[in-house]
């Protein structure tokens, strides 16, 4: 009963003291391990949500607390006037292992994608001389909430309270080769897309389409920025999702997964995008920081093992495989890359998503009618069984 009182307590302080953006769930996560998730109320979830695509490992990995710890009793901040090794180590591993040969750090994905806007308009103005500001991206996008990222997320429920906001955006419908042709033209700096988009509705997209996005970018000298904040390391049974697709682009973002829980963002170029940007073009007191750094070389290193891509492979097609078997009605088709999973429903998916945890698993939504899954890469097959069961039971739910 105390332990019941303390959770009352707890979200009714939150009400009164935290600026309420965000509908949480009626629980109070204390404690994780591996792919679940422990409340106050000694209450279990097997989280198939992964913080939002963050918890790649699962919670609480071993190696990324070691790497934590170890970092946080040695140094854990002195700000970027200084050098200091981790975040070197971590930005050679990343061009390593990418088409990019130089990175800025940031502290999250709209930063991120912040960062990749500046950085465009930048080169643009440089290399091409004024008016060569434009910035092209798709319906249904997602990209961040601060007013560069909000400017290419075309969603009035986001924007409409926020306007004005950056000019000079253009937005098109996504998979729409004959109308991305015509809206990249010379004034183009840079044209952002997710090549699976996450937050709106778990949306592939056609190869032909990124094919003519590259081909039409390199044709007027415009960049081609892929965000992979959500789709980056394994996620998608690649260490990076574009690489499915048979695409090189000149700039790709990246956090999330990155930082293993902790907030770092990463905005990854070719030189020539480099080339431009010069000390106080752009800057972050924390951005890769040596603690979050620490943390992201465990997380890269582990992400990019050729074994743990073919798990993410396995298990993907065996969840998407469970899931069919289920015959659910209110399923109308099931969209998957890796570990990236979208459940079309026919009905309203807000429901399931609110009582998911009643049946001691957590998910998402992704759009309206959209449940989205992204467990942890580490889930096992033993823990799919068990999703799949209580999830069946969720969508035989007579009181949603
Ligand atoms: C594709 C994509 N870009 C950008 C963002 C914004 O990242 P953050 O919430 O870390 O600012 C998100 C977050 O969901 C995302 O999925």
């Amino acid at each position: 009963m105390a332990q019941k009182n303390n959770t009352q307590e707890i979200i009714r302080k939150e009400k009164e003291y935290v600026l309420s953006t965000y509908p949480r769930l009626p629980f109070v996560l204390t404690r994780g391990k591996g792919s679940f998730l422990f409340d106050s109320e000694g209450n279990q979830y097997l989280d198939f949500g992964a913080g939002i695509a963050v918890n790649a490992l699962g919670h609480c990995d071993e190696e990324v607390v070691n790497a934590i710890q170890q970092q946080a009793q040695t140094l854990s901040h002195v700000s970027n006037l200084y050098y200091t090794a981790p975040h070197v180590e971590l930005a050679e591993k990343l061009c390593q292992l990418s088409f990019a040969d130089k990175v800025f750090f940031s502290n999250s994905g709209t930063e991120a994608i912040e960062a990749s806007l500046k950085f465009a308009r930048k080169y643009g103005r440089a290399k091409f001389g004024e008016g060569k500001t434009k910035l092209v991206a798709f319906s249904n996008g997602f990209h961040g909430r601060t007013f560069g990222a909000l400017s290419i997320t075309a969603r009035e429920k986001y924007q409409a309270p926020f306007k004005p906001l950056v000019p000079d955006v253009e937005i098109v419908p996504f998979n729409d080769i004959v109308a991305a042709q015509q809206a990249i033209d010379d004034s183009t700096c840079a044209v952002v897309v997710e090549v699976v988009q996450g937050e709106g509705g778990v949306n592939l997209a056609d190869q032909e389409f990124l094919q003519a996005l590259r081909t039409s970018c390199t044709q007027h000298d415009a960049l081609l920025i892929v965000d992979e904040i959500q789709t980056g390391f394994g996620r998608t049974g690649k260490l990076w999702a574009h690489q499915h697709f048979d695409i090189q682009p000149d700039m790709m973002t990246l956090a999330k997964a990155l930082g293993g829980g902790l907030p770092v963002g990463a905005t990854l170029m070719t030189n020539d995008v480099a080339e431009p940007i010069v000390a106080g073009d752009h800057g972050s007191t924390f951005g890769g920081g040596p603690i979050a750094a620490s943390a992201a070389l465990v997380i890269l290193q582990r992400t990019q093992d050729p074994g743990m891509l073919a798990h993410v492979q396995k298990m993907s097609t065996y969840l998407c495989r469970e899931l069919n078997a289920l015959n659910l009605p209110q399923v109308v088709g099931i969209r998957s890359l890796g570990l990236m999973i979208g459940i079309e429903l026919n009905v309203d998916a807000k429901p399931f998503y609110k009582k998911a945890h009643e049946y001691g698993i957590l998910l998402l939504t992704a759009g309206p009618n959209v449940l989205r899954l992204l467990p942890p890469l580490t889930i096992t097959k033993a823990e799919v069984d068990q999703f799949a069961s209580a999830f069946k039971k969720l969508l035989m739910e007579k009181t949603v």
